[in-house]
């Protein structure tokens, strides 16, 4: 059984949008075409030994990351004969019917017989390197490089799930995380007036500038992760009724490519001035980038290492100077950006902690997890928790500060937010109308709607003052959500 859900639903939705809209992976060599190492041999050792052959594990002392050490074996020697593959052991081992087989019997399934077919054809070939690309290059991020992210469907085949949304400044329009874009609605009819394109699969965090630009952390899962700065103000195409922007190609639109990592990057925080930004995901790391001068010119100050598994979750106090994440871990933690020091580790979630919020003032720190609580506890000093309080009848995946008013908004796996008040943890108001799980959730800027989305794409905007429903729509372009809830006034067809 599967103890993280968003572990995953990140792995259920790498299979679904592997089979139904980005094909295969791997490039397959052509008939007739040599071999190309890079395009055809490299995306199967990644898939296949790169776990054991990559830089830190070093199997047998033999690391696969360059075309260089490839060739240059491990502590049997040269692995590869160029022209004969049977002689190769590197071959040899792929297809072995002994008992020492790569990968080893007991650690995974044999490589695919096509696959073999295409290795045993390079070494046949003289086992070369393409043309333009450097011996000594990192093979993974090579392959990155070359990856083109596909055209996001016009109509998506399945509903994307929402896993994050954010109020444009003026409130008039919510964007939300597709599948390789963004989709801009408009909050008062729930219609869609802009898609933009990203090379991330998914988006995973966003937040606005003070100059209206758009930061977005996300990634493809397993593969890479980036964060990216938008202007969506920028001039697109019409498609009928919607504004295609190109965020993948097209520099008015993408404005700033801040960093990528090799997997998904989970969390994005902003201080209210803009000049400080902090982004951290599977890498473990949570990236500090310093926007004082604006973000074009962006500096990368520190990157803090301070927990053992992914960061889920992150927040910043106002003036910048405290940092807090939560992690996969199953703590949350206070770091002091300015003294490069960890300060506070807080562990009585016991379970996965998703996300995190800080009062502004740093004053008061809020970590929710797996154990289904919210708790809230001293950020500063020893990190001794204040109190905690349930509610919620299953995980409990973001929380968020109203910008305003002490008030905190929840999102959970039982498919309800709720709504607390920050000065005590009660209970204030629980809000329905979304059928499956809640992984995003956010205050407009004036504070008076609460949206939020969920896995079966659904999206649903609320009042914060009586929690009336706004508007429930479903996010993916062209589908309508036959299990998303009758609106309020409207009778179910
Ligand atoms: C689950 C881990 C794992 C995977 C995956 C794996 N290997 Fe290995 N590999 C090992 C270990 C452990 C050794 C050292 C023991 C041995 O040589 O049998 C090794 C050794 C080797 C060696 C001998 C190195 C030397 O110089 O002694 C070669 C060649 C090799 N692997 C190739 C591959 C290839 C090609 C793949 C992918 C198709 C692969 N391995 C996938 C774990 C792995």
């Amino acid at each position: 059984m599967c103890t993280c859900r968003l572990a995953c639903n990140r792995f259920r939705m790498v299979l679904t949008a592997c089979a139904v809209l980005v094909g295969s992976s791997v490039a397959f060599a052509q008939a007739g075409k040599p071999v190309s190492f890079i395009n055809d041999v490299a995306p199967i050792l990644k898939e296949n030994c790169l776990a054991c052959h990559d830089a830190k594990k070093k199997s047998g002392k033999y690391d696969m990351t360059t075309y260089e050490k490839i060739l240059a074996g491990g502590s049997g020697g040269e692995p590869i004969v160029p022209g004969d593959p049977e002689g190769s052991e590197f071959y040899e081992l792929i297809v072995t019917t002994e008992q020492r087989r790569m990968p080893p019997r007991d650690k995974g399934e044999a490589v695919p017989q096509e696959k073999a077919a295409i290795i045993a054809q390079w070494i046949k070939e003289g086992a070369k390197l393409d043309a333009g690309v450097d011996p000594k290059a990192d093979l993974v991020k090579e392959l990155r490089i070359r990856w083109k992210p596909p055209v996001p469907p016009k109509v998506y085949p399945f509903p994307a799930i929402v896993n994050a949304l954010a109020f444009t400044p003026d409130n008039q329009h919510l964007i939300v995380g597709g599948h390789h874009e963004l989709t801009v609605w408009e909050v008062a009819t729930g219609k869609l007036v802009k898609r933009i394109y990203t090379r991330a699969e998914r988006a995973y965090g966003l937040a606005f500038l003070p100059d209206g630009k758009l930061a977005v952390a996300g990634g493809r899962p397993g593969q890479e992760g980036d964060v990216r700065i938008y202007d969506i103000q920028a001039k697109g195409a019409k498609d009928a009724e919607v504004e295609i922007l190109d965020g993948v190609n097209d520099p008015a639109v993408l404005v700033k490519h801040l960093f990528d990592v090799d997997d998904s990057v989970l969390c994005l925080a902003v201080t209210p001035d803009g000049k400080t930004l902090a982004a951290g995901g599977c890498d473990r790391a949570v990236r500090v980038f310093d926007l004082s001068n604006g973000w074009d010119k962006a500096k990368l100050t520190q990157t803090v290492e301070n927990h053992a598994d992914w960061v889920l979750g992150c927040a910043l106090t106002a003036d910048g100077r405290y940092l807090v994440t939560a992690g996969r871990d199953k703590t949350a933690k206070v770091w002091d950006l300015q003294a490069k020091e960890s300060v506070v580790t807080f562990p009585e979630h016991k379970e996965i902690v998703y996300a995190v919020a800080v009062k502004a003032d740093g004053s008061a720190g809020f970590s929710v997890g797996a154990d289904k609580q919210i708790r809230t506890w001293k950020p500063n000093g020893e990190g001794k928790q204040v109190k905690n309080a349930g509610g919620h009848s299953d995980e409990v995946f973001k929380v968020v500060a109203h910008p305003k008013q002490p008030l905190l908004a929840t999102s959970s796996a039982d498919k309800t937010v709720r709504l607390w008040d920050a000065n005590n943890l009660t209970s204030i108001k629980q809000l329905t109308g979304l059928g499956d799980y809640v992984y995003a959730v956010a205050f407009s800027t004036d504070g008076e709607l609460v949206a939020a989305g969920s896995y079966d794409g659904t999206v649903a905007v609320w009042k914060v003052r009586d929690g009336s429903t706004v508007k429930v729509f479903n996010a993916s372009p062209g589908v309508t959500n036959p299990a998303a809830p009758v609106e309020p006034g409207k009778t179910k067809k």
